[in-house]
């Protein structure tokens, strides 16, 4: 086979697998060793710098996760910046209700995905649709504003989705992806923003209910 067909067949069995994976478990596992092959020739082709992917990316496989976040404010942040949104609280706290604020450097740190970082947010030239799509992915705070970067760690969970094995906090620590304390969301909850919350910020009550539905880890061997 040469390379191009190999990563065509390789792309195919990955929606495959996540089709297996959204339905049973157990499905991913019996067809591991074949599956443990084509997760090689994925590894070949893949990028291995750490840049932002998209939450888009996540949607696949955390589906569930998915929804319920961009059912939440932050899923919805950058919306927060175009006209008209929000305009009571705009006005209350003396920003322009009419005014566009999705282009505005100052506002786009806290309401957006990795901005100004490698492959994070960029404000897109609109006749460019390729970067214009690209962006649309990093809107609001996302999977990876937490998480960290996806492009170090989503290899290492195609793997374990693949192959159905169990594996470590250790592991998924050690390939990039953040598990999020306190420190990561005061990022941005550390009052620099124009606005002034109606609650003081607390990470144990908001860590909960204000990011997104939380389920059992399957596969996670020491949870
Ligand atoms: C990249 C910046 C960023 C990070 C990181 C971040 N937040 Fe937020 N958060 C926001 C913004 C911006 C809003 C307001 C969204 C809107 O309404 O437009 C928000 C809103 C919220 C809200 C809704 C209630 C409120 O105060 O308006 C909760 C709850 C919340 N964040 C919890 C968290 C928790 C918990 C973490 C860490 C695990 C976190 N956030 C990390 C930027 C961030
Ligand atoms: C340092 C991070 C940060 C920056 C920069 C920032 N915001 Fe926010 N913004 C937040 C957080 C966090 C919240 C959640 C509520 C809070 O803490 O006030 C928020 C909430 C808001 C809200 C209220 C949304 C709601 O539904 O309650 C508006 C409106 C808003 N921001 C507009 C802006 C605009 C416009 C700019 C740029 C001029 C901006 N923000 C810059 C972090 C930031
Ligand atoms: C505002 C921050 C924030 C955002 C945005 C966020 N998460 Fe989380 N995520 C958390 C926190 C906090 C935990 C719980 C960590 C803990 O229990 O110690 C968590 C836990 C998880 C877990 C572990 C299992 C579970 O249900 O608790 C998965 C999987 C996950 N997140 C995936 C995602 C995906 C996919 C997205 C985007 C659709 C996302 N997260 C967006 C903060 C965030
Ligand atoms: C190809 C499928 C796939 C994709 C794409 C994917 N994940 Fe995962 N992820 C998994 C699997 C499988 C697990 C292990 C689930 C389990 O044990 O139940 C996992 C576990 C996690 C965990 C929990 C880790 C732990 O041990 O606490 C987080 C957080 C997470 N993923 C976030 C993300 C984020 C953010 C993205 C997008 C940048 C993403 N994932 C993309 C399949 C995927």
């Amino acid at each position: 086979m040469n390379r191009r067909i190999t990563v065509v067949v390789a792309l195919a069995f990955t929606s495959l697998l996540i089709g297996f994976y959204q339905g049973s478990q157990r499905a991913v596992a019996q067809d591991a060793p074949l599956l443990t092959s084509v997760s090689h020739a994925m590894l070949a082709v893949s990028d291995n710098t750490a840049k932002y992917v998209g939450s888009k990316k996540c949607k696949k496989c955390h589906i569930k996760i998915y929804k319920s976040w961009a059912e939440t404010s932050m899923g919805k942040a950058f919306e927060t910046l175009k006209p008209d949104a929000e305009a009571e609280i705009k006005l209350k706290f003396g920003l322009d209700p009419k005014k566009d604020y999705t282009t505005d450097a100052k506002c786009l740190e806290c309401h957006t995905v990795g901005y100004g970082k490698p492959g994070g947010y960029a404000t897109p030239n609109a006749a460019d649709k390729k970067a214009v799509r690209k962006a649309k992915a990093l809107e609001g705070v996302g999977c990876e504003s937490c998480h960290g970067p996806g492009g170090s760690y989503i290899k290492l969970h195609k793997k374990i989705l693949m192959t159905g094995r169990t594996y470590t906090e250790e592991e998924m620590l050690a390939s990039g992806l953040i598990k999020p304390d306190e420190s990561s969301c005061m990022k941005c909850h550390d009052g620099r923003g124009p606005t002034k919350p109606e609650k003081p910020f607390s990470f144990e009550s908001m860590k909960d209910e204000g990011t997104h539905e939380h389920h059992p880890l399957k596969q996670r061997a020491d949870s």
